[in-house]
């Protein structure tokens, strides 16, 4: 077995971005092993994805079993027991009236699903995004992510009749006195009726799609009143509010979803990363009336909601829920925030943000956050940037990670980001 770098570059293409070249062997609760026999603390979670750590035995049990039982059928061509135990679990959970949920296998197609339910039961084409918004690679779900143009580059012209608004993030906003949360806020909102005024007539929006918190665009929370505002507006124009969970949804946020903890309620939401617990899982949630106008057979997919990632969801979704990962989450979150204090006051550190259990470092320079990043990872803890500019470091834990292990990994960050910022310029 020659290692891993060596024989993925030759067969498997250079498209494919990488944070890293590791080389792992398995993943256990929050811990990695390499090939090579280092263990590395996981504060990645594979993207948001692994909320419940590497191999929970109850989500490996249920795979298991599931996988033994039935591995696929294809929903269009039978029932089988996990996919609609699942989707029970899931209104359970959902806010209020959101109680159907279709089944992919990834966020994009989630986002896919989202595009064609919300154009097709409004009978309207245009969609409206905000900048720094990342959806997908899909084409349909491309066309709408804007956290960075090389998303599109050399792809031509991708979906039509979709529009981007600004999205409230103070250190990027476009007024001079950038940092104002409350000015920025009202200079989107401004930006966005300046939009339906003069570039989209507002009876063509089918759509009003947003992150409420910008994942791979940087950590960045929209403002609860500004969710509200579109929320308003989605109403008074006759379009769907859409909110993109993907990676704030399954307890992230200290909520189930974070339109509960903004107490917005959109019209759809599109979940995927920790809905299957490590395995390939996507849906778009909605209420049942418009799911039923959404007509029989414009839509569907071999593989989603496939019998051995809904076992596995359904088992994530009640180890989330039994071991009370929902309000833990918040409790990580004060902590890293504790942890990175040391930085706070270094010049080059613009800013620590914190939603629930999404915590943020952002630096003045992709420079600086990819280095400390390396020297973390020097160090045995995983972790991965985001920003327009891989400028922020972004914290992501499992859920059930233990409270020393993660203390300690914070900890290594702040001495590894500290060595580089002696190094560095001010
Ligand atoms: C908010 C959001 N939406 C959609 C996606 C796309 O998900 P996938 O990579 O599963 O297609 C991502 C992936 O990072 C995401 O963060």
């Amino acid at each position: 077995m020659a290692d891993f770098e060596t024989r993925a570059r030759k067969v498997l293409p250079p498209v494919l971005g990488h944070y890293t070249w590791l080389s792992i062997d398995r993943g256990e609760g929050s811990w990695l092993q390499t090939t090579d026999g280092r263990r590395v603390l996981d504060l990645t979670c594979g993207i948001a994805v692994t909320a419940v750590g590497h191999a929970h035995p109850r989500v490996v049990k249920a795979v298991t079993e599931q996988a033994q039982r039935l591995m696929h059928i294809s929903v269009g061509v039978a029932k089988y027991e996990s996919s609609i135990a699942f989707a029970e679990a899931l209104a359970t959970i959902t806010p209020r009236g959101l109680d159907t949920a279709f089944f992919g296998n990834s966020g994009a197609e989630a986002i896919e699903g989202a595009i064609k339910l919300t154009r097709q039961t409004t009978a309207r084409e245009a969609i409206i995004t905000f900048r720094g918004g990342f959806h997908g690679r899909t084409v349909g779900a491309a066309s709408l992510t804007t956290s960075k143009a090389q998303y599109k580059r050399g792809y031509g012209a991708l979906l039509p009749e979709v529009y981007v608004a600004p999205f409230p993030y103070p250190l990027a906003c476009a007024l001079p006195d950038a940092h104002d949360l409350e000015a920025c806020e009202a200079h989107c909102f401004a930006e966005l009726e300046a939009m339906l005024e003069h570039e989209v007539p507002p009876e063509h929006v089918a759509a009003i799609l947003i992150e409420p918190v910008l994942g791979e665009g940087g950590y960045v929370a929209a403002p609860a009143s500004f969710l509200r505002r579109l929320r308003e507006l989605a109403t008074k124009i006759g379009a769907l509010l859409v909110f993109d969970e993907v990676q704030t949804g399954m307890g992230r946020t200290g909520a189930w979803f974070a339109a509960q903890k903004v107490g917005v309620t959109p019209d759809v939401m599109t979940l995927a990363k920790a809905l299957g617990g490590g395995m390939p899982l996507g849906a778009v949630v909605s209420s049942r009336e418009r799911m039923e106008r959404w007509r029989t057979g414009t839509h569907g997919s071999t593989f989603g909601g496939n019998p051995v990632s809904c076992a596995a969801g359904l088992a994530t979704l009640q180890v989330i829920r039994d071991e009370g990962l929902v309000a833990r989450a918040e409790r990580l979150g004060e902590i890293m925030v504790e942890e990175l204090a040391p930085l706070r006051s270094h010049p080059r550190l613009r800013e620590i943000r914190r939603f629930g259990a999404m915590v943020a470092a952002e630096f003045d320079d992709k420079a600086v956050s990819k280095a400390a990043v390396g020297a973390a990872l020097e160090r045995d803890v995983l972790l991965i940037t985001c920003g327009f500019h891989d400028q922020v470091v972004r914290f992501i834990p499992a859920l059930n990670i233990k409270e020393d292990d993660l203390r300690a990994g914070m900890r290594t960050f702040v001495e590894a980001a500290r060595a580089i910022l002696v190094g560095a310029p001010a």
